[in-house]
C-alpha cells in the first residue's frame, strides 16, 4: 500500500505531555492515518496527515445508525529504547470480524498493520518512556456516506489515531470496585456483544455513571437473559481464581473476545494453573466469596492490561476479596505480560514485534 505522508514541520510540532499528567486519552499526537473507502472501488487514497477534525455530511450514516467500529493496542518503549507491539495482527484479525458483524467493509490486515507501524515510526518521540506509560493505538472505521436509509453504508473512513497513556484506572494498578448490575445488561447472545462496536460502549454508560457516583470504578455485566451468568466488565474481560482453578466467562457471542484474556489463558495453561473457560454465575462467585473460595478476581484488557479487582457489590452487599489486595496471580501475569510488552523478558511466545 502506498501511503502519502504530509507532515507537520518540526517547529510547529505539540510538546510532548509531562508523564505525569498522562491519565488516559486525552491527548493526541501530530499526525493520524486515514483511507477512504467506496463501494466499487475499494480503500484508497491512504494517507498520514497532520492530526485534525475532519468534516462528516450531517447525514453521515455513523452519526444516525452507529455503523462504527475500533480496536485498541499500544506500542511500548522498553529500557533498550526500542518500541514494541504485542500481538498487533490479533487486533487486525478482530477489526475485520468487527467489520463483518456491523455489515462493513473488510480491510487487508498486513496494509493496516504496516499503516500502524509506519505511523508509530512517525511519531516515535510520542511514545513515552516510563514503565506503565505506552503509545495507545485507536484504529477504526466509520461510515461516511450521506444516507437516511437504513442499509450497509457504502463509503467508509479508516483511521488510526494515537495517544500518550498511562495507567486506564485512576487506582493504577491497585484493585479496583466493581458494581454488579442486574438492572441493566450490554448486550445479548444475537447481538453485538463480541463486535468491539461504538454502540455497545454507548449502551454501557448510564449502568457505569450509577456505579461511579455510588463509588465504584466500573460495572460488572450479568447476561441479558437470566441475568445470573457473568459477562465482562465492558472495558475488561473478567477472571476468578477459585481456590487454584482459574475460571473466566466462556466466549458466548456477548462477551468480547480479548487479546489479554487469550494471552492470561495461555501463560496461566502453561504454569500449570488450571483453567476454565465456562458459564459462571453470579451466585457461584459470592458463595465462593462467602465461604472464602475466591482466591482472586482481577480484569484483562489492553488500556487496562491486568487489574486487579478488590471488592464486588451485588445488590446492597460488598464482597472484598483478598482483603482487598492484588493478589500474587494478578501480580505475576501483569508482571509477565508487561515484561514481554516492554521487551525485558525472552519472548517464547513470538507475541512481541519491534516497530
Ligand atoms: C481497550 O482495552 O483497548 C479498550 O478498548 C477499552 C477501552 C474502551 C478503553
Amino acid at each position: 500500500m502506498n501511503i502519502v505522508k504530509k507532515l507537520v514541520p518540526e517547529p510547529e510540532r505539540k510538546d510532548l505531555p509531562p508523564t505525569s499528567e498522562l491519565g488516559f486519552g486525552t491527548y493526541f499526537t501530530d499526525h493520524c492515518f486515514l483511507m477512504d473507502y467506496r463501494g466499487g472501488t475499494g480503500w484508497y487514497n491512504a494517507r498520514i496527515v497532520p492530526y485534525a477534525k475532519f468534516s462528516l455530511d450531517p447525514a453521515a450514516v455513523c452519526l444516525h445508525y452507529g455503523q462504527a467500529i475500533f480496536e485498541g493496542l499500544k506500542a511500548y518503549r522498553g529500557e533498550d529504547d526500542k518500541i514494541r507491539l504485542f500481538r498487533p495482527m490479533e487486533n487486525m484479525k478482530r477489526l475485520n470480524r468487527s467489520a463483518l458483524r456491523m455489515c462493513m467493509p473488510q480491510v487487508n490486515e498486513e496494509e493496516v498493520l504496516d499503516a500502524i507501524r509506519t505511523l508509530v515510526r512517525v511519531e516515535n518521540a510520542w511514545v513515552p518512556a516510563a514503565r506503565g506509560t505506552s503509545l495507545y493505538i485507536r484504529p477504526f472505521i466509520i461510515a461516511t456516506e450521506a444516507f437516511l436509509g437504513v442499509r450497509p453504508a457504502k463509503e467508509y473512513l479508516l483511521s488510526v489515531i494515537l495517544s500518550p497513556v498511562g495507567a486506564y484506572y485512576a487506582e493504577g494498578f491497585n484493585p479496583v470496585k466493581i458494581f454488579v448490575t442486574d438492572r441493566y445488561v450490554r448486550a445479548c447472545a444475537g447481538g453485538v456483544g463480541e463486535a468491539k462496536t461504538a454502540g455497545n460502549y454507548a449502551a454501557s454508560l448510564m449502568a457505569s455513571e450509577e456505579a461511579k457516583k455510588q463509588g465504584f470504578t466500573q460495572v460488572l455485566w450479568l447476561d441479558a437473559v437470566e441475568r445470573r451468568y457473568v459477562e465482562e466488565v465492558g472495558t475488561m474481560n473478567i477472571f476468578f481464581l477459585f481456590d487454584d482453578v482459574l475460571v473466566t466467562p466462556a466466549l458466548n457471542g456477548s462477551i468480547l473476545p480479548g487479546i489479554t484474556r487469550d494471552s492470561v489463558l495461555r501463560l496461566a495453561r502453561d504454569w500449570g494453573i488450571e483453567v476454565e473457560e465456562r458459564p459462571v454465575s453470579i451466585d457461584e462467585v459470592l458463595e465462593r466469596a462467602k465461604s472464602g473460595g475466591l482466591t482472586e478476581c482481577f480484569g484483562t484488557g489492553t488500556a487496562a492490561v491486568v487489574s486487579p479487582v478488590g471488592a464486588l457489590h451485588y445488590r446492597g452487599e460488598s464482597f472484598t476479596i483478598n482483603g482487598g489486595k492484588t493478589g500474587s496471580l494478578a501480580q505475576r501475569l501483569f508482571d509477565r505480560i508487561s515484561g514481554l510488552q516492554y521487551g525485558e523478558e525472552e519472548d517464547d511466545y513470538g507475541w512481541t514485534e519491534v516497530v
